[in-house]
């Protein structure tokens, strides 16, 4: 099998340490990236944590019914009267839908009450029905999750084009020095051959992904892969780097 054409390792230890630093300043950096991405778009999809719908949100956006409305909208549960099912399918198509929740001027006839009288004989957890553990409303909190009916804007071309500017340049560029760094190194060419072309492929993968969920949101899954490569293989070829730069020279 062919030898690169210089070994890292023979660099002087002036050079050596140089690229340690800037080592942990490249890990470093995707520490930070990935507390940004937590920060910043855990909350896009109008849910706690960050899950595939984030990703849907930022880049194709989300337009999704209440699952209380559908359900009351296709008659269930049967047992609901007329104007219980009028009261709460007001309730959640007008403004306030936290505050007019258990407004004490409705009375019995606010939608805590309703759903108290006409609903936790299921949804709750210690109900008979199974349903009431997976799909409980008895804390405001479980309720609003499923009261919510999402509107949510994907980022704009412009946002988009000028993201794109910025990652494709400076990631493409550190992927590529990473490749070909790593390709100086003693390991087998087998393995930094294939954490090359994860790196490589992940990149594109993700960052096509972000222009292909727009017309397709379940492009999301491609965007989550493609980034989860890029960065794994990443940080495995800047620890091999590392290993390679200090590790007794091989001759
Ligand atoms: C007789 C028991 C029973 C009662 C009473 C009942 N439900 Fe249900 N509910 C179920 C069962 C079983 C399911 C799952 C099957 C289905 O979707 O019909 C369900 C499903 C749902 C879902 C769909 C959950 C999802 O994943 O999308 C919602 C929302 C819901 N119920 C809301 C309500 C509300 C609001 C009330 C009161 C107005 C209510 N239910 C009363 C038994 C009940």
């Amino acid at each position: 099998m062919s030898q690169p054409p210089f070994h890292l390792r023979s660099l002087n230890a002036g050079v050596r340490l140089g690229l340690t630093f800037l080592c942990f300043v490249i890990l470093g950096g995707y520490a930070a990236s990935l507390r940004h991405l937590y920060l910043h778009d855990n909350k896009r999809d109008e849910r706690p944590g960050l899950t595939v719908d984030d990703v849907k949100g930022v880049y194709h956006g989300i337009r999704s019914k209440s699952p209380i409305l559908a359900a009351l909208e296709r008659g269930h549960p049967e047992s609901l009267k007329q104007p219980e099912r009028d009261g709460l399918i007001k309730w959640l198509t007008g403004k306030d839908v936290t505050k007019v929740f258990d407004d004490i001027d409705l009375g019995d006839k606010a939608p805590e009450a309703i759903i108290a009288a006409n609903c936790r004989s299921c949804h709750a957890k210690t109900a008979k029905d199974p349903i009431g553990r997976t799909v409980p409303l008895e804390t405001p909190d479980e309720v609003f999750k499923l009261a919510a009916s999402r509107d949510i804007s994907p980022n704009s071309v412009e946002i988009v084009t000028a993201s794109t500017h910025v990652h494709a340049l400076s990631l493409g560029s550190l992927g590529a020095l990473l490749v070909l760094m790593a390709a100086c190194t003693r390991w087998p060419r087998m393995l930094t051959g294939l954490l090359a072309t994860a790196c490589g492929a992940g990149l594109l993968a993700d960052i096509g992904g972000w222009w292909l969920t727009r017309h397709h949101a379940d492009f999301a899954y491609m965007v989550i892969a493609g980034g989860g490569a890029f960065a794994g293989s990443s940080v495995i070829l800047l620890l091999l780097i590392l290993a390679d730069l200090w590790l007794p020279k091989r001759d």
